[in-house]
C-alpha cells in the first residue's frame, strides 16, 4: 500500500486571501492531504483572533477537497514532527520573499532534520496580495472582493465596520 503524503501549510492567515487559496489548491494536486495550520509569528500582532481565523479557513477549505484546518503553538519544526507530515508548503510571490523563506526553511531543517520545505508559486494575479494590504483596504472602506474568498468577504466587511479601528 502506498504511503499517504501529507503536507503542512503554515501561516498567520490574518485574514486568508485568494493568494493562500491558490497555494492550497496547488498543494491539494500534489499531496494526498493538506493540513493548513495557523501558527504564531511573534513579530506580528494578529488583528483577527485565532478562533475567527480558524473559522474563516474552515469555511474556505470546505470546498477545496482533502484539506484539514488546525493551529499549532510553538515551533513549526515541532509541529511538522508531531503531525508526521512529509513537508512544509510555503508560497513564494517575489524575490523579496526568498531571503526570509530560505532562512526559515534552513532553520526549520536545523531544528528538525526531516523538515523539508516545498515552495509553490501562486498565480500572477495573486503576486501583489498580502493580508496587511487587505486589512488596510478593508479598514478604509475599499473593495477587497478580488483579493479574498467570497465566503469570508461579508464577515470581513462586517468586522471592519463594527469593531476594527
Ligand atoms: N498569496 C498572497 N499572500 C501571501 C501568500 C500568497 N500565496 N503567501 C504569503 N502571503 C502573505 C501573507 O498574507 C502574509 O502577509 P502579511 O505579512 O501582510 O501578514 C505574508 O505573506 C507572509 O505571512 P505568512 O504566510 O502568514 O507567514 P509568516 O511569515 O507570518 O509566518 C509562521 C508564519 C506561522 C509560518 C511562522 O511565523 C512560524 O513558523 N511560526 C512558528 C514559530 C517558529 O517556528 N519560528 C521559527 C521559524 S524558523
Amino acid at each position: 500500500m502506498a504511503l499517504e503524503r501529507a503536507v503542512l501549510y503554515p501561516g498567520t492567515f490574518d485574514p486568508v486571501t485568494n493568494g493562500h487559496v491558490d497555494v492550497i489548491r496547488r498543494a491539494v494536486r500534489l499531496f494526498d492531504r493538506v493540513v493548513v495550520a495557523i501558527g504564531t509569528n511573534t513579530a506580528k500582532k494578529a488583528v483577527f483572533p485565532l478562533e475567527e481565523r480558524l473559522e474563516h479557513l474552515r469555511l474556505v477549505c470546505a470546498r477545496l477537497g482533502r484539506v484539514e484546518v488546525t493551529y499549532f503553538d510553538g515551533l513549526l519544526a515541532d509541529a511538522v514532527r508531531d503531525l508526521g507530515v512529509a513537508a512544509v508548503i510555503r508560497g513564494l510571490r517575489a524575490v523579496s520573499d526568498f531571503e526570509y523563506e530560505f532562512q526559515m526553511a534552513l532553520m526549520n531543517r536545523e531544528l528538525w532534520p526531516e523538515c523539508e520545505t516545498v515552495f509553490l508559486m501562486p498565480s500572477a494575479s495573486c503576486l501583489f496580495v498580502s493580508s496587511t494590504m487587505v486589512r488596510e483596504i478593508a479598514r478604509l472602506g475599499g473593495d477587497v472582493s478580488s483579493f479574498v474568498p467570497p465566503e469570508i468577504l461579508p464577515r470581513l466587511i462586517r468586522r471592519f465596520r463594527e469593531t476594527v479601528p
